[in-house]
C-alpha cells in the first residue's frame, strides 16, 4: 500500500474512469504493449529507480507502467502545471490492483493547476527516494529537462558552496527554483552531489530538453549521459509533426469551439511541431501563414504552398496566432496591441516564454476574466479582446488531452528502450549526448506496423548488396533525414 505521504494527486475516486481510459490506450500503443511482452522474462530494468517528469496522461500512465513491467521502480511527476490528467494519476497512484482505499500504485506527484511552487515541489518529492544509499533516483526520464536542471544547478551551487540570492532571480519560476535550492542546500551540505553520483543517466524527450542537454555538454558540465529521444526519427517525425496535427486543433476547439475553417491562421515557425500545425490548420479550411527565421524551413513552407512572412506584416489581419518555435519572445505585448478584435493566441512550443505574457498583464488598463479554466479573454481599454489559451503554456496539454495514444506509443517505445540503453549498457555511454541506435529506431516503427496493416516489402539479399545494407537494416545512413 502506498504511504500517504508518498504520493499528491487531485482525486483518488476518479482511478476507475482513469483505468478505463488506460486500457483503452493499451490496444492504441503496440510498441509498448510489444516491448512489455518481449522483455517479460528478463525483466532489463530491474534495479533501476526511474524518477520520470513527463505529462502525466492516459499515455504516460502506459509508459508508467511499462517501465514497472520491466522491473523498475518509479516516481513521477508531470513536466508542465497544466498537463496532468487528474483520472490517469488517480489511476497510477491506485495501481491496477488497488483502490482509492489502498492504492498500491506509483508515487505520482501530480494535478491539472498546480502553482509554480507546487510544481517544483512535486519535482523535489519524485527526485527523493527513501530508503536508498543516495536518497535519489539512478536514472532520470525527461520532458524539457526540469528534473534533470534541478539536479545539475544543485551540484553547481554545492560546489560553488552557496546559492544565489532569491533577489536575483530572472523571473518568477526563477525565483520559485532558487527558493527551493536555498531551502535544500545548507553549507557543506552534498544533498545534490550525492543524488547525481548515482544517476547513471537520462532521456530526454523533446526539442527544448535536448537543446539544454547539448548546451550543458558544450560547456563541459554535464553530469551524466544523455539520450536524445527527441531525434529518434519515429519520435521527432511522428509526435512533433502528426501528434501536433491531432492536438493542436483539438486544443483550440475544446477552448474555443471557433470554426477555423476560413479564418487566417499565423503559426510562427516551421519545424516539426510547425509542419504539424500547419498542416491541422489548414485541413480545417484556414488560410495558413507561416514565419520563419530559417531559410530552409522557410522555403520548405513556401514551397508546401503556405504563404511566409513577417509577423509585423499579418499582426492585424491573423484570426488565430500559435507560436512553434521553441524560442522566446516570438509574439510581444506590442504585437497583441495591434491584434484584431477576438483573435485568439496560443502556444504549443515547450516553454511559456514563447508569447510575452508578463508584458500583456503590464499594459495600461486591460483586464483580464476567466472564460474558464485554461481560456482567458484579455479586455484592452477600448473594448478590444484578445483570447489567451493556456496562459501561454502549451495549448495541446492545457486546453485539450495532448497526443493521442497511437503516436505516443512511438515516442515512448523510443523512451522505454533509451532507458534500457542507459542502465543496462553504461560502459557504451560515457557522459556525452547521444541519440537512439538506427536499429532500435526501425524496431520501434516495425512494432506499429500491423496495427495498421501496413505490408512491408522484403529487401532481397542481392538488392541489399546493391545499396549496401544489411536485408535486416538498417536501412539508412545516419545522416539521412527522412
Ligand atoms: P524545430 O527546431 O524543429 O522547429 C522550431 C522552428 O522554429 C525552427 O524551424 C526554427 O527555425 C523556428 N524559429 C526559431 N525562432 C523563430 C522565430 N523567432 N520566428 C519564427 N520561427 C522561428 O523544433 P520542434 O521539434 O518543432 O519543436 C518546437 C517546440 O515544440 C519545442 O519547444 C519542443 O520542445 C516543443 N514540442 C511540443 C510538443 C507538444 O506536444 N506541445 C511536442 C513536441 C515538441
Amino acid at each position: 500500500v502506498l504511504n500517504p505521504s508518498d504520493f499528491k494527486v487531485a482525486d483518488l475516486s476518479l482511478a476507475e474512469f482513469g483505468r478505463k481510459e488506460i486500457t483503452l490506450a493499451e490496444h492504441e500503443m503496440p510498441g509498448l504493449m510489444a516491448i512489455r511482452k518481449e522483455y517479460a522474462a528478463s525483466q532489463p530494468l530491474a534495479g533501476a529507480r526511474i524518477m520520470g517528469s513527463l505529462h502525466m496522461t492516459v499515455q504516460t500512465a502506459v509508459l508508467i507502467e511499462t517501465l514497472v513491467a520491466l522491473g523498475a521502480e518509479v516516481r513521477w511527476v508531470s513536466c508542465n502545471i497544466f498537463s496532468t490528467q487528474d483520472h490517469a494519476a488517480a489511476a497510477v497512484a491506485v495501481g491496477p490492483n488497488g483502490t482509492p482505499d489502498s492504492p498500491q500504485g506509483i508515487p505520482v506527484f501530480a494535478w491539472k493547476g498546480e502553482t509554480l511552487e507546487e510544481y517544483w515541489w512535486c519535482t523535489e518529492q519524485a527526485l527523493t527516494w527513501p530508503n536508498t544509499p543516495t536518497g535519489g533516483p539512478n536514472m532520470i526520464l525527461d520532458d524539457g529537462g526540469d528534473a534533470t536542471l534541478l539536479v545539475h544547478k544543485g551540484v553547481e551551487y554545492e560546489k560553488a558552496g552557496k546559492v544565489p540570492s532569491v533577489d536575483t532571480a530572472e523571473n518568477d519560476e526563477h525565483r520559485v527554483i532558487l527558493q527551493l535550492l536555498n531551502r535544500t542546500i545548507t553549507e557543506g551540505s552534498q544533498k545534490w552531489t550525492k543524488l547525481a553520483s548515482e544517476i547513471r543517466g537520462v532521456t530526454e524527450e523533446t526539442t527544448t530538453g535536448v537543446h539544454r542537454l547539448y548546451e550543458m555538454h558544450r560547456d563541459g558540465t554535464l553530469l551524466f549521459p544523455a539520450i536524445n529521444v527527441n531525434d529518434a526519427v519515429t519520435k521527432s517525425k511522428f509526435d512533433n509533426k502528426y501528434g501536433c496535427r491531432h492536438s493542436l486543433i483539438d486544443g483550440i476547439n475544446r477552448a474555443t469551439d471557433v470554426l477555423i475553417g476560413g479564418k487566417t491562421a499565423v503559426v510562427c515557425g516551421y519545424g516539426d511541431v510547425g509542419k504539424g500545425c500547419a498542416e491541422s490548420l489548414r485541413g480545417q479550411g484556414a488560410r495558413v501563414i507561416i514565419t520563419e527565421i530559417d531559410p530552409i524551413c522557410a522555403l520548405q513552407a513556401a514551397m508546401d504552398g503556405f504563404q511566409v512572412t513577417t509577423l509585423d506584416e499579418v499582426i492585424d489581419k491573423g484570426d488565430i496566432f500559435v507560436t512553434t518555435t521553441g524560442n522566446k519572445d516570438i509574439i510581444m505585448a506590442a504585437d497583441m496591441a495591434k491584434m484584431k478584435h477576438q483573435a485568439i493566441i496560443g502556444n504549443i512550443g515547450h516553454f511559456d516564454n514563447e508569447i510575452d505574457m508578463a508584458g500583456l498583464a503590464q499594459i495600461p488598463g486591460i483586464v483580464k476574466d476567466e472564460v474558464k479554466p485554461q481560456v482567458h479573454t484579455w479586455t484592452f481599454p477600448d473594448g478590444k479582446v484578445l483570447i489567451v489559451l493556456s496562459e501561454g503554456r502549451l495549448l495541446n496539454l492545457g486546453n485539450a488531452t495532448g497526443h493521442p495514444s497511437f503516436v505516443m506509443s512511438n515516442s515512448f517505445a523510443d523512451q522505454t528502450l533509451a532507458q534500457i540503453e542507459l542502465f543496462t549498457k553504461p560502459a557504451e555511454y560515457p557522459t556525452d549526448v547521444y541519440v537512439l541506435p538506427k536499429h532500435l529506431d526501425e524496431k520501434v516503427a516495425r512494432l506499429h506496423l500491423d496495427a495498421l496493416g501496413v505490408k512491408l516489402t522484403e529487401l532481397r539479399p542481392e538488392q541489399a548488396d546493391y545499396i549496401g545494407v544489411k536485408v535486416e537494416g538498417p536501412y539508412k545512413p545516419d545522416h539521412y533525414r527522412y
